[in-house]
């Protein structure tokens, strides 16, 4: 029995059922027994420049040589955490930004969710402190993701960690004007992803974001892009806002900024959150991590985007884009599926019937299973759908893989549940 407590796992089940990834290589992970799959999740949506980049693991590496770990509290700065942030600000959609280093995108949520009140605090209006977030969302397991979980059973069990908080429709801005007006002058920020991720890749309605964007400037309320999953080039621009057209005061991002060779995450401030900290000597943002601005994991993150520019990976984005569209679509025939979402970058949910997911709630997670049987590596979507976010370096070869990898596993699951 595994010593290994894994999240958001069934350890009962889990306990004696690992599945060991030892080595990966582009686009293909290999598991101990030697047994090779498609990496249709890019792991946990992060490994953006795919498996195997050396020149990412020798930039680690020679930066743990010189200096592992050193942090950046109060005056303290390393070279490598001063250039990804020079880096980061300079992709970012909007000019000037301001870095602040977390350890992973959870952290990157609480501290861009403290910041927002932290800056009408500074501002003189300490009574906009709630944020307000969507259904189906997910902003990462620390207390703030966890109390903004628009996936209900993420919140289950927890009782209440912060209570400001406020939810809305995922898709109809006519719940948040409404909000904004009945709570008008308490609301701090609205948090939303551009694509909705670990909901089941959902996307926005036409014209939803102008909209949202609108509301936001209209009622005075900060508006914060977490782009942890679309961050780094996942649409097929360097931040999901740029594609649909978001002008965020926050960013919030992580997961592709290395692509998962060390943990990092950031928040990317405008000029706007700056202006009290930044102009006000005494007011201080008193908040940070160990963590924040690592040079050795900050290393890889230039090492991976300097790779990323390189390789155009996500012009290639761009690119694949059409089609990985055009590889699943043939799925929609396939047994058990309701609908296919893709067109937005290299991201498709493959959704199940919600009749096939009640008679039967353990169907996603078999699907998942006779995936892997198939060769290809998925995760279920808040029970619903399958996930597929790939490395950008997938080839078109790879992605019919995954096709006809899921077409097969659901066949094998629909003869299963027929007989049963
Ligand atoms: C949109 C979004 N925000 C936040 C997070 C949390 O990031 P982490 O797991 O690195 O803490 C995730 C993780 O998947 C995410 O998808």
């Amino acid at each position: 029995m595994t010593r290994l407590w894994h999240p958001f796992a069934d350890m009962a089940v889990v306990q004696d059922a690992e599945v060991v990834i030892a080595r990966g290589e582009g686009a293909t992970v290999w598991d101990e027994q030697g047994r090779e799959y498609v990496d249709a999740r890019g792991g946990l949506w992060y490994c953006a420049a795919g498996h195997g980049r050396a020149e990412i693991a020798d930039a680690a590496a020679a930066q743990m040589r010189t200096l592992a770990a050193y942090d950046t509290f109060e005056r303290l700065a390393n070279r490598p955490a001063l250039d990804l942030a020079e880096r980061v600000s300079a992709l970012a959609p909007f000019p000037g930004g301001a870095v602040f280093f977390t350890s992973g995108g959870s952290e990157a949520v609480d501290t861009a969710a403290k910041l927002a009140r932290r800056y009408w605090h500074a501002l003189g209006r300490p009574d906009k402190q709630v944020i307000v977030h969507r259904r189906h969302s997910y902003h990462g397991m620390n207390a703030y993701g966890t109390s903004l979980a628009g996936i209900p059973s993420n919140r289950e069990g927890f009782g209440m960690l912060i209570p400001d908080v406020a939810s809305v429709s995922h898709d109809d801005p006519a719940e948040l004007e409404a909000l904004f007006t009945e709570r008008a002058g308490t609301i701090a920020a609205f948090i939303g992803e551009p694509v909705i991720g670990a909901g089941g890749i959902l996307h926005p309605p036409e014209g939803y974001w102008a909209t949202v964007q609108e509301l936001c400037r209209r009622h005075d309320v900060l508006l914060i892009a977490d782009e942890v999953i679309t961050g780094f080039g996942r649409l097929g621009r360097w931040f999901g806002s740029e594609r649909l057209g978001i002008e965020p005061d926050l960013i919030t991002c992580a997961k592709s900024l290395t692509s998962g060779y060390l943990p990092l995450g950031a928040v990317i401030a405008s000029e706007r959150i700056q202006e009290p900290f930044w102009t006000r000597p005494g007011t201080l943002f008193r908040h940070g991590f160990t963590y924040s601005g690592h040079p050795s994991a900050c290393a890889a993150g230039l090492a991976n985007l300097d790779l990323m520019a390189r390789e155009r990976l996500v012009e290639r984005v761009a690119e694949m884009e059409q089609i990985l569209t055009a590889a699943v679509a043939p799925l929609r025939s396939a047994p058990l599926v309701s609908e296919i979402r893709s067109g937005l970058g290299l991201l498709a949910a493959v959704e199940l019937h919600t009749d096939a997911r009640a008679a039967d709630p353990g169907i996603v997670d078999r699907a998942v299973h006779a995936c892997r049987d198939n060769g290809v590596l998925t995760r279920g979507l808040a029970g619903r759908a399958l996930q597929i976010s790939p490395p950008y370096v997938i080839t078109h070869a790879e992605l019919e893989r995954v096709a006809a990898g899921i077409a097969a596993a659901l066949e094998t699951v629909a003869a299963s549940a027929a007989a049963a």
